[in-house]
């Protein structure tokens, strides 16, 4: 009896073994192949290529279960997430695939064997749709598998769209593969609200579509065309968590197995009692789509991809807030998931810690920013007039507390509002150009140059190559000419190059182009197209047909090829000691360094930083050989070669191999041996964007230059600390322990000498009205010493009046001290403030004591002059 979600899974994937379709792994929730597509929505898009005729497989017929995310991108499910029995932002999706191999008759009665004999469908529970003018189809549902006429249902274009804009008539995006199609619905009963395909009650919940059988025929163009497919093929789809509803007997996906489990454990998680709630069920499908996310590499970050990620996991996070939870916990549902799809999808076990940390690391964050957002936010609901919540400060929330906008949106649907996207987007555009404004862009040469030669790149076996010059530009207007001067500087494109030019990272070479009578100097290599282009000064007059011997700077390309093999090797080793999050999120090899950059949440610790360096040294020194071989991209995959992160690869691909320790997909060029980059030292280690670092490194003489600057930096520290090399660190460590006991100490002396000659300005009183009365300007000594001194004037003076100023870098400091008997007829506090306004400041404070601040040291002397009639006044 084929019941749980594991059993259908399995079931179906057997199914289509049986009809001799190969059986194939879950692709990444990234297309590897796709930069039209967010994420992998489809159980084709793996295959669309092969559907496009552009790549070819050894098997014409697949069956897989496919990880799929709608969230984002042309089908977006994420804001119905929770409000409907069906929507996810991740589920599976079941397919079988035909490659120009079968078509119409056999998709058909595969999906209709399944349903009815394996999973034994009653059929009067089944009806289906064809696509309007589809007679075959028509015909073969009615004659050949016997479903009764009124049970086909004929679905055209939607009334006021275009040509094919139709329910049966299904497209991967905006261009790629479609088709029309036929769908299979499922009754769940008269006991549900809702009508057959087609009729006005089609949105209830009663008739619910299971399988979507795809006759791909089309490739869709940007301009609407529709080119035809090489070959008829078939694409299905069958979402697994529905026909596991249908299975286990129950009518919303979320009571599934898988669902039950999830939310039961959510609800325990945060005490909540009603396993209705939809928050449950929204955080429990969030749990899936972003912990599958992270698997395949995405990070929040603040844009595309990783961005719909981080709104996933914020709404999670709101609605855990919802239902009270009390500190972070969306984290500690991947432990629960893994309970459920570990078995299915092992990456989830082996990834377990990083998404957990991921997801933590995003919930502390916005965690700190959340309750603030949320009173602003009622805030803003509160002053509300009418249902629309403005697009300004949906962008607020956005841009001061991290709320995407769907989240407003979210929480507005729940109360019955809307929010103004439009006015959100244009806000949005503003900030956008305004950091736009603010970064600038230089020229590049490949923006403004087209050329339709192709040179043959002979460089990774040659330093030197005789060639034919077959196109020329000058640099100042970039026209195409039939000669460069001498003196001039311009382009020159070869038929057959020893020049790498700038790709992948790896920077262009540089070198001499030797002619009879004189050379172009090359300072740089670069790509037109497939042609390279050499970008120099001609020291002799070069034209079109001329031959040249092309010959690289040995010694530079040298120093490039070992900061690029050495970057691979960094690569792999941040792998394997960061995790396999870790993907390259850009690199530049060029003589003097390596940079690369790459995903990764936090900082890298000194330690993680050190291990890194320790192996990548440890690989250089066993010496593996280099080797290079060409391949199939997916014999290359299978390899386990690392290719980059939604790069296009062709069907044959370059794979780098570095003994057992790295493979990686690469048209760059390497050393022979890892040995001969001799060292590499990591430079630096920092933050470019959210969610991305970039670590610095030099090899080979680089380094040595690098290690020698530093050793000699240390020897002259140690020659100054006089000690030597090895224990100059003592030594300074000493030192600076020193010299703080040395500023304690001096500061100490400060107070004493000031306290000592402030008791000898007792000498220095005079008398008014018969009381002692002392007035002085102590010019530089510190303010930290007044307090000390006028407690020392007063001991001494027994009865008296003190007001002291003085002034230390353009800062003026005063006291005022009056002793206990007097306070009755002169306040400190008065007094020091009446001076303190007259140096720019004001003060106040006890009758008895009372500082003040001033930053005008230079009416210091006429201040102090008004206080003796000040005082003859309030004691007489
Ligand atoms: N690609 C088709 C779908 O997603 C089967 O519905």
């Amino acid at each position: 009896m084929i019941k749980s979600t594991s059993e259908v899974r399995q079931a179906f994937l057997d199914f289509f073994a049986t009809k001799q379709h190969q059986i194939v792994k879950s692709s990444s929730l990234v297309p590897g192949n796709d930069a039209t597509l967010l994420f992998t929505n489809a159980g084709m898009v793996p295959f669309k290529d092969v559907f496009l005729g552009a790549e070819h497989r050894s098997y014409t017929r697949a069956t897989s279960a496919q990880r799929c995310v709608r969230a984002g991108g042309k089908h977006n499910d994420l804001e119905n997430v929770g409000y409907t029995a069906r929507h996810h932002t991740f589920f599976e999706m079941m397919g079988n695939f035909s490659f120009g191999d079968y078509f119409k008759e056999k998709a058909i009665s595969y999906a209709w064997e399944f349903l009815t004999t394996v999973l034994g469908l009653p059929k009067e529970k089944l009806l289906v749709t064809i696509y309007d003018t589809d007679e075959e189809a028509y015909a073969y549902w009615k004659d050949e598998i016997g479903v009764p006429a009124e049970k086909i249902i004929r679905i055209g274009d939607k009334p006021g769209g275009k040509k094919f804009e139709s329910d049966n008539f299904w497209s991967m995006g905006d261009t790629g593969p479609c088709g029309p199609c036929s769908e299979i619905f499922y009754d769940h009963g008269e006991h549900i609200w809702g009508g057959p395909p087609g009729s006005p009650e089609e949105d209830g919940d009663r008739f619910i579509e299971i399988w979507n059988i795809v006759f791909m025929q089309f490739n869709r163009q940007s301009n609407g065309d529709m080119d035809p497919l090489p070959n008829p093929s078939i694409d299905t789809g069958m979402g697994l968590e529905r026909i596991s509803a249908i299975m286990q007997d129950v009518h919303s996906n979320y009571e599934i197995d898988i669902f039950q489990a999830l939310i039961k454990d959510t609800a325990a998680l945060l005490n909540c009692t009603d396993l209705e709630h939809k928050s449950l069920r929204v955080i429990s499908d969030h749990i899936r789509s972003c912990s599958f996310l992270i698997v395949d590499g995405v990070v929040p970050s603040n844009e595309g991809r990783g961005y719909v990620l981080r709104r996933i996991i914020r709404r999670a996070i709101r609605h855990g807030h919802k239902l009270e939870a009390q500190g972070n916990f969306f984290h500690k549902l991947v432990a629960s998931l893994i309970k459920q799809m570990g078995g299915a999808y092992p990456e989830l076990v082996q990834q377990q810690a990083i998404i957990e940390k991921l997801l933590r690391i995003e919930e502390e964050q916005f965690g700190r920013t959340l309750d603030r957002g949320m009173l602003l936010l009622e805030d803003i609901l509160a002053n509300l007039s009418g249902d629309t919540i403005k697009g300004d400060d949906v962008f607020k929330l956005y841009d001061t507390y991290g709320f995407p906008a769907d989240l407003t949106a979210d929480i507005a649907r729940e109360r019955n509002l809307k929010i103004d996207q439009d006015g959100f987007d244009i806000a949005m555009g503003e900030q956008r150009e305004r950091a736009q404004k603010a970064s600038q862009f230089g020229t590049d040469y490949n923006q403004q140059l087209k050329s339709d030669h192709t040179t043959e790149f002979k460089g990774y076996d040659n330093d030197s190559y005789s060639a034919t010059v077959v196109e020329l530009f000058n640099n100042q207007d970039h026209t195409a000419i039939s000669q460069l001067n001498a003196g001039e500087q311009g382009l020159v494109i070869l038929d057959h190059t020893p020049f790498y030019a700038e790709s992948g990272g790896q920077v262009g070479d540089s070198g001499f182009l030797h002619l009879d009578g004189g050379t172009f100097e090359v300072n740089d290599t670069i790509k037109l197209g497939n042609a390279f282009a050499h970008v120099g000064t001609a020291h002799t007059n070069i034209g079109l047909n001329r031959r040249v011997k092309a010959e690289i700077n040995v010694e530079r390309r040298s120093a490039i090829t070992k900061n690029h093999t050495a970057t691979h090797l960094l690569h792999a080793a941040l792998r394997k000691v960061l995790g396999e999050h870790v993907t390259q999120k850009g690199s530049l090899c060029d003589a003097d360094k390596l940079r690369f950059d790459f995903s990764h949440f936090e900082a890298v610790t000194a330690k993680e930083l050190q291990t890194v360096e320790t192996m990548v040294n440890d690989e250089i020194r066993r010496n593996h050989a280099r080797e290079t071989q060409s391949m199939y991209i997916d014999e290359a995959k299978e390899k386990g070669a690392m290719a980059l992160f939604g790069e296009k690869y062709d069907d044959e691909v370059r794979v780098v191999t570095l003994g057992g320790f790295s493979i990686e997909l690469c048209g760059g060029v390497h050393v022979d041996r890892t040995g001969d980059i001799g060292l590499l030292k990591i430079v630096s280690e920092s933050g470019i964007a959210a969610g991305v670092r970039r670590i610095e490194a030099v090899t080979g003489t680089g380094a040595l230059n690098f290690i020698n600057q530093q050793s000699a930096s240390l020897a002259s520290i140690a020659s100054l600390v006089k000690s030597d090399v090895s224990n100059a660190g003592n030594k300074v460590e000493q030192l600076v322990s020193r010299t703080k006991q040395l500023e304690k100490e001096i500061a100490q002396l400060k107070q004493e000498l000031a306290a000592q000659a402030g008791s000898d300005l007792v000498n220095n009183a005079i008398e008014i009205n018969g009381i002692k009365v002392l007035i002085a300007d102590l010019g530089g000594v510190e303010s930290k010493a007044l307090r000390g001194m006028v407690d020392e004037l007063k001991n001494k003076m027994q009865s008296g009046v003190i007001m002291l100023a003085t002034a230390n870098d353009d800062k003026v400091g005063l006291i005022a001290g009056v002793t206990k008997d007097l306070v009755g007829r002169v306040k400190a506090g008065e007094l020091v403030n009446m001076v303190a306004q007259q140096v720019g400041g004001k003060g106040g404070g006890r009758p008895d004591m009372a500082q003040a601040g001033g930053s005008q040291p230079e009416n210091i002397t006429a201040a102090l002059a008004t206080v003796s009639p000040w005082l003859a006044e309030k004691l007489s």
